[in-house]
């Protein structure tokens, strides 16, 4: 077991204004470290981890692998944790607790219906509140039972199998979690697999499973990727993604890397180009579906230096700079694709593009609804706290650049990814900034405080 964090994280912070600066490590990869877990325990043998992140979604997954049989053995490495898992995998006894983790319940959901016997899997009151009919929906149509609140759309969920073979499943959301779940579900049941959505999300199960000699291939429609006729795949305008997993094979035992997060660098990018210093993240993973914040931050305005592109595993790895820069003289629409590339960054990205000069204008992405809060409106709640204009709209919001927040109270709740927003915020607000709910950064970044407090930022428990 992991020893719980040495000091527990204060529930309530003060920001104080002040620029960010220098070198930070960021933790290993959340979905990667999920995935290493779960994939990891149904290898054909023991699987050696490397740089699993220590944040409580993570742990809350390694703990569930270990309800479930398999053999977790993680302790402190270089970066994060190093250790190894094995399998096999089988229902537990008791009802696993996920914590605030949508990627773990839902892989896990995958991996219950490929297995004889009832799992039951649930979390805390912001994860009890995400959708979980599109996990539901599929999964009942490969042949497992599954059990929960409004029709299997709420968790807690109890997922019965086994699932059958040669399934050609649709996903209405272009949802990695979704598609991870029904390969996870075809390997553990040893069946094979068709999965089509309407647009590609990361790729890192896919990887993953190849790198462990699975034959999964991955390519959006009119590509020749094998499959089966029945696909609702080439040529219908509703498919952009489409994978393909053959029957048969069980992930060959490898060792798995997690590299570094870019959805945790994505804060301290932001704080460099709102504070116009330089801050550098060494080894973050530039898996093309989760760099878009990169993207994004170019558009309005910020001078990126991306260098070392080595390999890591499955994936690749890159040193990236946030250049001091003079201003942030751009401004950016997302839409489509570019916001799948950049979910779990849209929140710290509104507060980049309000310092902009042009701003930002966000579109097809009500997804953003049905994350850890619903981020829309907590952004609106964010910057009506700051005193800053935002527009919400039932898909997406529009912020206007040339704004600057000043000092307020925030209450982010059970969302991570908030209360670290509004602490990029405070370091270029005109008065401090009160976080409650910070203690949720433990779920993915429990060393986000003193990472902040390293690269010169002043936060302190409120008194
Ligand atoms: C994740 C995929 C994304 C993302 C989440 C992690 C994953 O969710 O928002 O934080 O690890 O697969 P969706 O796939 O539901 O969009």
């Amino acid at each position: 077991m992991i020893p719980p964090i040495e000091h527990p994280l204060p529930r309530r912070v003060v920001v104080r204004p002040g620029p960010l600066e220098g070198t930070v490590s960021v933790p290993g990869d959340k979905s990667i470290g999920h995935r290493a877990l779960i994939i990891g325990a149904l290898a054909d043998g023991p699987c050696d981890l490397v740089g699993v992140p220590s944040g409580e979604d993570v742990l809350a997954t390694a703990d569930a692998v270990r309800a479930m049989g398999g053999l977790v053995h993680l302790e402190p490495g270089d970066h994060g944790l190093d250790g190894h898992v094995s399998g096999p995998l089988q229902p537990p006894s008791e009802p696993i607790d996920c914590g605030n983790s949508g990627t773990g319940l839902r892989l896990l959901a995958g991996v219950a219906a490929g297995m004889a016997g009832a799992t039951t899997l649930t979390g805390d009151e912001s994860l009890r509140a995400r959708p979980m009919g599109r996990i539901s929906r599929p999964l009942r149509e490969l042949g497992a039972r599954v059990d929960g609140p409004d029709d299997g759309t709420r968790a807690p969920l109890t997922v019965h199998g086994v699932i059958r073979d040669g399934g050609v499943l649709h996903s209405e959301v272009a949802s990695a979690q979704v598609k991870s779940a029904l390969l996870l579900a075809a390997v553990r049941a040893g069946v094979g697999i068709t999965v089509t959505a309407p647009l590609p999300s990361r790729d890192h199960t896919e990887r993953m499973l190849r790198d462990m000699g699975l034959p999964v291939t991955h390519g959006e429609p009119g590509d020749d990727a094998p499959a089966s006729s029945t696909t609702p795949g080439s040529g219908d305008p509703s498919v952009g993604e489409r994978v393909v997993m053959e029957p048969g094979a069980t992930p060959r035992a490898t060792t798995l890397i997690v590299p570094g997060d870019p959805s945790s660098a994505t804060f301290w990018w932001a704080a460099a180009a709102v504070g116009s210093r330089s801050i550098t993240t060494p080894g973050v993973c530039m898996n093309p579906g989760r760099t878009g914040a990169l993207q994004v931050l170019e558009e309005l305005g910020a001078s990126i230096v991306v260098s070392e592109h080595t390999p890591a595993g499955s994936e690749e790895v890159a040193d990236v700079t946030v250049e001091a820069g003079t201003g942030l003289p751009g401004g950016a629409t997302m839409r489509g694709r570019a916001v799948v590339d950049a979910i779990d960054e849209i929140p710290v990205l509104a507060i980049v593009a309000a310092l902009s000069d042009g701003g930002l204008e966000v579109a097809d992405a009500a997804e953003l609804r049905a994350k850890e809060s619903d981020r829309i409106a907590s952004l609106a709640r964010l910057f009506a706290a700051l005193g800053m204009q935002f527009d919400a709209r039932p898909d997406g919001f529009r912020v206007p650049g040339g704004q600057q927040p000043r000092g307020g109270t925030f209450d982010a709740g059970l969302d991570h990814r908030l209360a670290m927003t509004a602490a990029i915020a405070a370091t270029v607000a005109s008065e401090p900034v009160t976080i409650a709910g910070f203690a949720s950064t433990a779920s993915s970044y429990p060393g986000f405080r003193d990472d902040f407090v390293q690269l010169g930022g002043r936060l302190e428990p409120e008194q």
